[in-house]
């Protein structure tokens, strides 16, 4: 199996030993602590359960700064955006070598990871304006990663961290929330050696699907990971248990048993389209695929980013040899009226606009909204149910 980005074998910083875990729990409770952010606490999980390989723990100020600036710490490890921990107050730990981090997306906060504390330093405005223009691309608070990444505070605390659980994804999504390590286990039980994932905060329509299809068949792949976003998204998004549904649904009626791996990973929505996508691709790899589908507007939002500047940004920034993962580039994908199937547009070159069965999420959206059924040439009426219900229930 391919191996992990950075590494030659995981090392998560989940600690997996029940008695060392109630040992660190024990003493987490005495020491000094501090409610983290939603983003930190994401970052927390993520390095918990082997995605963020070969990371230790929370950067400082000059990594957080070289990975923003060159996508590499002062190590030379590539990492394509800071994983910080930022909080607006750290009075209560002041002094402190060893804290524990709290979780704030569950009620008490209940302690999620515990950290030795090598920094705190604050961040300047201008270094807190460069990070987001070079991850996001703009400055503009009303991109939804730009107002997240900007209004959690300015003073970084950094340093290794072990993690004691998994925040509420685990137990939210107990059937598709899986560390790294996990998926590597399974895909080894099935013998697969070349997986391409599928990255998703979205149900899954009939171009989705179609994607994850052509993929696996031109790369001759043993099978697919279809790995969706369980944390946080900007309003109007589906919620994670939704999607989850529809997913499922698709892949048991549309696709042939044990092809495809439906999982979930606990991250909060960056939005930052290109440098997202290499994050992406970066723990895809940790979680033993050898292909990632990236297509149009990848972990876009808005009209922040070009169609394809996902793909363009692996030839054109991502040296060369960073990361062994490889990109299947995905065009625009439609229905065809003509050919009556779901092809990408850059296969058909004669078709004009009339051609396409094409709606913008905002369609989608009116069209639920209003009670309308979604076209079969767009989603599989199975889904279109699910979602239908979700609107109904939610207007
Ligand atoms: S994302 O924010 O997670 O990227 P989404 O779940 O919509 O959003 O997309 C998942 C993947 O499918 C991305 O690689 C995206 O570029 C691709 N994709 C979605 N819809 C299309 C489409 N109609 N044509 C081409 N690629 C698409």
């Amino acid at each position: 199996m391919i191996k992990p980005h950075g590494s030659d074998k995981l090392n998560p910083l989940y600690v997996a030993d029940n008695a060392k875990r109630a040992a660190l729990l024990k003493e987490a409770a005495g020491l000094p602590s501090i409610v983290i952010s939603s983003a930190a606490a994401g970052n927390a999980v993520m390095m918990g359960a082997g995605y963020f390989n070969p990371l230790k723990g929370f950067m400082n100020l000059e990594d957080a700064m070289g990975t923003s600036l060159k996508m590499k710490t002062k190590s030379g490890l590539f990492f394509p955006v800071p994983i910080i921990n930022v909080v607006k107050d750290a009075s209560s730990i002041k002094g402190a070598k060893r804290i524990a981090l709290k979780d704030p997306n569950i009620n008490g906060n209940p302690i999620l990871a515990v950290m030795d504390v090598e920094k705190i330093e604050t961040i300047p405005e201008d270094k807190m304006k460069t990070m987001t223009e070079k991850v996001f691309r703009t400055l503009d608070m009303e991109h939804p990663g730009v107002k997240a990444f900007n209004t959690v505070g300015n003073t970084l605390i950094s340093g290794p961290i072990q993690v004691l659980n998994f925040s509420y994804f685990d137990k939210e999504f107990p059937e598709t929330f899986r560390t790294a390590g996990q998926i590597r286990d399974e895909m080894a039980k099935m013998g697969w050696r070349k997986v391409v994932a599928f990255q998703t905060r979205n149900p899954m329509h009939r171009a989705h699907e179609e994607l994850c299809r052509m993929a696996h068949e031109r790369l001759g792949t043993d099978g697919i990971l279809i790995h969706m976003l369980l944390g946080k998204l900007k309003a109007g998004d589906i919620p994670a248990d939704v999607r989850d549904d529809c997913i499922r649904i698709m892949a048991e009626k549309y696709f042939p048993p044990k092809s495809v791996l439906i999982t979930g990973y606990g991250f909060d929505m960056l939005y930052a389209g290109p440098r997202e996508a290499v994050l992406h691709a970066l723990f895809r790899q940790n979680c033993g695929c050898t292909h990632l589908i990236v297509g149009r507007d990848h972990a876009g939002v808005g009209s922040y980013y070009g169609g394809f500047d996902a793909q363009k940004i692996f030839d054109e920034e991502v040296p060369k040899g960073a990361m062994e993962i490889e990109i299947f580039k995905a065009d625009n994908t439609a229905w065809s009226k003509k050919l009556g199937k779901v092809i990408m547009m850059r296969d058909a070159p004669d078709h004009t606009k009339e051609d396409w069965v094409f709606l913008s999420g905002t369609k989608v959206r009116e069209m639920l909204s209003e009670g309308k059924d979604l076209p079969v040439e767009f989603s599989r009426p199975e889904v279109a149910k699910i979602l239908m219900k979700y609107y109904q229930a939610n207007k």
